[in-house]
């Protein structure tokens, strides 16, 4: 079942030039095991990203498997289950996170549809979570609904349709237009593009490109894929496992062309020549999940 039945709706936090939207300070998250030793899962994780309002920031994690990217996005995400880290601090836009919130979307690997709702349905579900929060009417849900549905490239004719009768591409729009519908001030997307095919993935990546005036959030997204993270995110942190930790950050990286495709504008000479320092960096990061990376130099 999608988390966000168990949210918790919390009036719109006011931008701040000052206040961070996301700060992170030693944290650390080790998950109790029966008849055994706690795991440490992650430690040590220290970030902030700062409140570009009206514009966002999109922030890419890679790392190894195992080494505590859904973790991380899940202690933001405020889920009870990582709730609250073993050691350390998380705020939101200056505010503890203490559980789930609408401000904080989230959209998973797998395509997380509402199996009995119709798609239009599916979009509207958090709006009408949370009506009485945001003052809204029916009639605003459906325009609002609707407006999405257009915003993810689908059609009036999928508005009726249930989940099993789209693609997964589809599915992964639903999801996407009904965390957007909202306007969270953060998205946070754990691989949502890893379960499509090659074509639909960077079809999703040139709609996330194209949706990004609209979204004026704050937006981190896992990816395995490492040209993925390095076109869409301003900045990409690099995670090493045993316990998870972010291992070094890449700044400066081009904002991509929304009138470019993805598949050109990724192999597009330029964008080989950026992606190929983060590469050598990165690939032996993901190769050796056991350990900590010696700290690399900024590139890209
Ligand atoms: N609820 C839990 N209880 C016990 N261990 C957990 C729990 N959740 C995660 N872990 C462990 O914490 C570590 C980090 O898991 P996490 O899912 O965050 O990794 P990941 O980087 O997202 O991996 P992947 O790339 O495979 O998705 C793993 O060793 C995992 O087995
Ligand atoms: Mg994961």
């Amino acid at each position: 079942m999608p988390q966000e039945v168990t949210e918790v709706a919390e009036a719109p936090s006011q931008p701040s030039a000052h206040v961070p939207v996301l700060e992170v300070e030693g944290v650390a998250k080790a998950f109790e095991r029966p008849g055994r030793e706690p795991f440490l899962a992650v430690d040590d994780l220290n970030l902030r990203v700062d409140d570009l309002h009206g514009q966002g920031e999109l922030i890419c994690i890679v790392g190894p498997s195992g080494c505590g990217k859904s973790t991380l996005l899940h202690l933001v995400a405020g889920f009870d289950t990582h709730l609250p880290p073993t050691r350390g601090s998380l705020r939101f836009l200056g505010k503890p996170i203490v559980g789930p919130s609408a401000e904080r979307g989230m959209l998973f690997q797998h395509y997380s549809c509402y199996p009995h709702l119709t798609v239009l349905e599916n979009i509207a579900f958090g709006l009408r979570l949370h009506a009485g929060a945001l003052g809204i009417t029916r009639k605003e849900i459906h325009e609002v609904a609707m407006r999405w549905l257009h915003m993810v490239r689908l059609q009036d004719s999928d508005a009726g349709k249930y989940p099993h009768e789209l693609s997964g591409g589809m599915r992964q729009r639903v999801a996407l237009a009904r965390c957007l519908a909202l306007k969270p001030r953060c998205l946070l997307m754990d691989e949502p593009f890893s379960a499509l095919d090659e074509p639909t993935r960077l079809e999703m990546q040139e709609l996330l490109v194209n949706l990004w005036s609209e979204i004026e959030a704050t937006v981190i997204l896992v990816s395995h894929s490492i040209s993925e993270a390095v076109y869409l995110g301003d900045r990409v942190w690099i995670m090493s496992g045993a316990p998870g930790t972010i291992a070094h950050e890449f700044t400066n990286i081009p904002v991509p062309d929304p009138e470019v495709p993805a598949m050109t504008a990724q192999s597009e000479s330029r964008f080989l020549e950026v992606l190929r320092t983060p590469r050598a960096e990165i690939l032996p990061i993901l190769a050796d999940g056991s350990g900590r990376c010696t700290p690399v130099k900024e590139g890209a």
